[in-house]
């Protein structure tokens, strides 16, 4: 057995040759073949790897039910976005996906469109309408809208410990029969990925920021069409241009309008400014 680099690599990939699962074979010849690579074109050393191990072991060690560190250092790592934008396959005229993010919660509570989901979240008012069709422009009857946010400062309701469970900025809208749907909430802000671990580290040792552009979440669903995950994010936000994950897609920004106190599109008297998004989710039919 000789044990130049070359044979090394060789016979790991040897290795998998005989396992029964094709497809667990591909994926881990072509790992062993990529990290071998790595550590060659980098000349990593043993120090260096170990330290790698330490950073991977506390990203484990920082996960529980709640947190998943490990989501977050793919997050930032650019490759949940890079699987997001290889299996969206959104055909001509669908609304493109981006990254799911770790504050959706399966228990949004369901209100009726033209709801207003703030419950008391801080931020200034915002009136947000929407459609869903067809790639092809034909209303989706009675879809289904999960949305999230973060509010005027930067946080869900799942951070926020004093809420004790309690839901806010976020709602579960049947849109009507012509697809339309409407809720008011709150201007979402821009805010930093959870940067109390290893992950946030890594962040601050590269020079890279923490944030993410402004941005409100959005899940549609209707019978026969694929499920659609995606963000609005707000025009003119400073961090388009850098999201941390990487989540940006220019069909994907929005127009929030700020309007002077008055009355609104349902009609509704406002005493403040307040905004209107307003943006038709297309669906790919499955
Ligand atoms: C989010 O938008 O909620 C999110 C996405 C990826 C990482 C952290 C947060
Ligand atoms: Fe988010």
């Amino acid at each position: 057995m000789t044990f130049s680099p070359e044979a090394i690599t060789q016979a790991a990939l040897q290795s998998f040759a005989g396992a029964d699962n094709l497809r667990l074979k591909v994926i881990m010849q072509s790992l062993v073949k990529h990290l071998h690579a790595f550590a060659q074109e980098t000349n990593l050393t043993e120090a260096e790897w170990m330290a790698g191990i330490q950073f991977l072991t506390a990203t484990g060690h920082k996960c529980d039910e709640v947190r998943q560190e490990f989501i977050l250092l793919s997050d930032t790592l650019g490759l949940s976005m890079l699987l997001v934008a290889m299996h969206d396959g959104a055909q001509q005229g669908a609304t493109e996906a981006t990254v799911l993010g770790p504050f959706h919660t399966p228990d949004a509570p369901a209100m009726k469109s033209g709801a207003d989901m703030t419950n008391g979240a801080p931020g200034e008012p915002l009136y947000v309408t929407g459609r869903v069709v067809s790639a092809d422009g034909k209303p989706v009857a009675r879809a289904m809208v999960d949305v999230w946010q973060a509010d005027a400062e930067g946080l869900y309701d799942v951070q926020r410990a004093e809420l004790h469970s309690a839901r806010r900025a976020r709602g579960l809208i049947e849109a009507d029969k012509d697809g339309q749907f409407s809720f008011w909430t709150v201007l979402p802000e821009a805010y930093p990925v959870p940067t109390d671990g290893p992950v946030g580290q890594m962040l601050v040792n590269t020079g890279r920021h923490a944030w993410r552009p402004a941005h409100i979440h959005f899940m549609v669903k209707a019978e026969g069409y694929q499920p659609l995950i995606t963000h609005i994010f707000r025009e003119g936000d400073k961090y388009l241009d850098s999201d941390v994950v990487f989540g940006v897609r220019p069909s994907l920004v929005g127009k929030f309008q700020s309007h002077a106190a008055g009355t609104a599109a349902d009609g509704r008297a406002m005493q403040k400014q307040y905004w209107t998004l307003d943006y038709s989710f297309a669906l790919q039919a499955k």
